[in-house]
Parts: structure tokens; C-alpha cells; sequence
């Protein structure tokens, strides 16, 4: 063999071998380690923690140290959480690359739960934007306890006095992840055609009321027995995935919203406007690549089409929450609430949000 091909096969070797070294360090799983010991003079609340990587069952709730917040912070009583998708793609850290952030083989921060309302209890020596007793609700790491701290700069807004602290709490992830896909990404204007794949779901539900109160034609997608749920929060037209695949119609559509990513990119790219804009939310479950195909394809195929195509990814806003308070306040969006569930059954809560079939929010009461 001559040496160039020598030195080439050398390195697809060492490539391979360190792709599978890779894969392995990343999708093992450590055991569930125990519980810390917490000293007797411990101030403590009850909090859902999970000390290895699986699925619902690895979920404990323990009693943990209660937080205590630093100068910038807020203490906040927990009365409500909402369960995303993201809760348990961290439960099961997966996709597997997740774990270069969230630890690998066993997660670095035992806490889960991110969206919650409630009342602050204490503030830091410098905070200045909220004081005891305010009704807030906002976005942290570890919403699935009694009580979070969270920075008076970070995902954290007063809550209206006529919404409910369920109500709050459904909103952080989905109805931002909504917001900013029909805001910023889509520009969306007044007399668009907007489609939402997904609409029955968690952040669907938020889309269709946040594009009818940019002005939109908004179209929704779900099963049968959702149709008359979308259509009841505003869409003016609803396409029964069980009958009709929303691709194979006729219509062009400005903006589509693709919460399931069911569809090839060439599929949604038919009925797509060839100016129009097509948003990637969700994709299909995987622990590999699987679940960013179609963002990879988008990615490498937008700057060859005048359409707009790429997946987002939504950033926590205070700005956001607060616009998103005043839409609730005024009536323009209400959130759906699907299922409530005590903290002490978030395994039930997140095996029924696993299934995918949530018509709204899930809700988690803590008080
Ligand atoms: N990129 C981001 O920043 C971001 C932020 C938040 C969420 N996400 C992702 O976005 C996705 C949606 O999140 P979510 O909170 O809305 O989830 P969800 O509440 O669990 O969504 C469930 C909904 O999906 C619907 N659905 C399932 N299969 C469908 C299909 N084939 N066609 C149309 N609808 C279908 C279900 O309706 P039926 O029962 O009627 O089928 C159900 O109402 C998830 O993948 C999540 O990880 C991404």
C-alpha cells in the first residue's frame, strides 16, 4: 500500500474511533446517585430532583435546601409550574449532545421544571424592580419545587391581577417560543396567511391567538378532537390531520409555524408563499440527529431560495413576559389548560406530556 493511502485510511480510523468514543461517552448512563445529607439546622422545601438520566421514574420528590437570594435575586413561593417538552428532553438528556451542557452521564443540576408563577417572598439587598408580596410568575431552572430564586434582571415579570397563577405559569416557554416565532422571526403583518402545524399544543395554542393578534389568516392543524379547540381561540380555518395533509393542499401560505416537524423541508417548502418564511419550533423525538435533519437541510438550503427557512430557538425575555402579561390582562390571548397535577405526581405529569397529545398547557399546583 502506498503511504498516502496509508496515512488516509490512519485517519479515518482515528475519526471513526473517536466518533464512537464520542457516542459512547455521550449516551451513557451513570447510576442514580443518593440523596446528599443535609445538616438538622437545614432549612428545607420539597422539590422534584433527578439524580440520573431516564425516564419518569428516575424522578424523586426529596426534601432539598431552600434557596436564599443573593443580592440581585428574587425568593419566589411557587404556586403554579407548567411542563414543557424541554423538562423532559433534560429528564432524559436527550438528544444525547444536550449532555456536553447538562452533564454527562448523570445531569449536573438535579432540578427540573422551568416555567412557574408566584408570590415573592424575600428580595436581595439590591433588588429594586419587585418587593414581598408581589404576584409574579417567569422562567428558572428547578420551577418544580417550592420555591425558586430568580435575578429582578432575568425571565421574571408581575403577573396581572386577573390571571390566574395557573394561567401565568402556562405561559413562559410556549407562549415566548410563540411570540417570538410570529414577531421576530416571521415578521408577521396584518393579512398574512399563517399556518400552524401543532396548533392544539402548548405553544400551538399561543400562536394561533398571538398571529390573530398581529392580524393574520391564521390556519391551524391538529387531530379531531381538537379541531373545534383551535378553532374556538380564533383560527379561521382548521385542516383535520386525520383527513388532509396540510402539504398536499392548494394554498399558499406566508408564514408557516412548524411545531411537530412531521413534514420534509421540500413538503412544507410546496405550500409555502416564494417569499414566505417557514419557522422550525419542534422536530421529531431522537437521541441522535434525527431531531435536526430538517434544521440541518433548512440551514443549508436558505441561502439558495428566496423563501426564508431555519429552526429557532427561544431566548427568555423580560420585555417578553411582559407583553405577554398585557396580551393575558387585555383578553387578547387566554391560555388553554389542559391537565393540573400536584407536585408530588410531576412523573405522571411529564410521562402524559411525553406522549404528545396535551391540548394546551399541563400544570403542575404546588400550593
Ligand atoms: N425551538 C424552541 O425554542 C422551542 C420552544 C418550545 C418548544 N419547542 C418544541 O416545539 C414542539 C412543540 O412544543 P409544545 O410545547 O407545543 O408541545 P406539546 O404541547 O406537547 O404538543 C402537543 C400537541 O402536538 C400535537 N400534534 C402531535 N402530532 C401532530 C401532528 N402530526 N400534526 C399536528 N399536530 C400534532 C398534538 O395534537 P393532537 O393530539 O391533535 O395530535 C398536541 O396537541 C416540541 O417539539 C418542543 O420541544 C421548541
Amino acid at each position: 500500500m502506498k503511504l498516502r493511502y496509508k496515512v488516509a485510511n490512519g485517519i479515518l480510523i482515528f475519526v471513526a474511533v473517536a466518533i464512537a468514543s464520542l457516542a459512547l461517552v455521550l449516551s451513557h448512563n451513570s447510576d442514580c446517585e443518593p440523596a446528599p445529607t443535609v445538616s438538622a439546622e437545614t432549612e428545607l422545601m420539597k422539590a422534584i430532583v433527578y439524580r440520573c438520566y431516564g425516564p419518569p421514574d428516575v424522578l424523586r420528590l426529596e426534601d432539598i435546601e431552600k434557596p436564599v437570594p443573593a443580592n440581585d435575586e428574587v425568593l419566589v413561593k411557587v404556586h403554579a409550574a407548567a411542563v414543557n417538552p424541554l423538562d423532559w428532553h433534560y429528564m432524559r438528556g436527550s438528544p444525547y449532545l444536550m449532555r456536553l451542557g447538562s452533564g454527562l452521564g448523570a445531569p449536573n443540576d438535579p432540578s427540573l421544571g422551568v416555567d412557574f408563577a408566584g408570590t415573592v417572598e424575600a428580595v436581595g439587598s439590591n433588588v429594586q424592580r419587585f418587593k414581598p408580596g408581589d404576584e409574579v410568575f417567569g422562567g428558572r431552572t428547578g420551577a418544580f419545587a417550592e420555591y425558586v430564586t430568580v435575578r429582578e434582571d432575568r425571565a421574571l415579570a408581575l403577573k396581572p391581577a386577573n390571571v390566574t397563577f395557573e394561567q401565568a405559569a402556562s405561559v413562559p416557554i410556549a407562549a415566548i417560543t410563540a411570540l417570538q416565532a410570529l414577531r421576530d422571526k416571521s415578521k408577521v403583518e396584518a393579512g398574512q396567511k399563517v399556518l400552524i402545524n401543532g396548533a392544539s399544543g402548548g405553544v400551538g395554542t399561543f400562536a394561533v391567538q398571538i398571529a390573530k393578534y398581529f392580524g393574520a389568516e391564521v390556519t391551524g392543524v391538529c387531530s379531531t378532537r381538537n379541531v373545534e379547540m383551535v378553532r374556538s381561540i380564533g383560527a379561521d380555518h382548521v385542516i383535520d390531520y386525520t383527513k388532509e395533509d396540510y402539504t398536499d393542499g392548494g394554498t399558499q401560505y406566508d408564514v408557516i409555524i412548524d411545531n411537530v416537524g412531521n413534514h420534509s423541508l421540500l413538503a412544507n417548502r410546496r405550500v409555502l408563499d416564494p417569499d414566505g418564511i417557514l419557522v422550525i419550533v419542534g422536530g421529531p423525538k431522537g437521541n441522535w440527529l434525527r431531531p435536526l435533519m430538517e434544521p440541518i437541510k433548512a440551514f443549508v438550503l436558505s441561502p439558495f431560495v428566496d423563501q426564508e427557512l431555519g429552526m429557532m430557538l427561544a431566548q427568555f425575555s423580560q420585555e417578553d413576559l411582559t407583553i405577554l402579561g398585557d396580551l393575558m390582562q387585555s383578553g387578547k390571548v387566554t391560555p388553554v389548560i389542559d391537565r393540573r397535577y400536584p407536585l408530588s405526581e410531576v412523573p405522571a405529569a411529564i410521562r402524559y406530556s411525553e406522549e404528545g397529545r396535551a391540548r394546551g398547557k399541563i400544570i403542575i399546583n404546588v400550593l
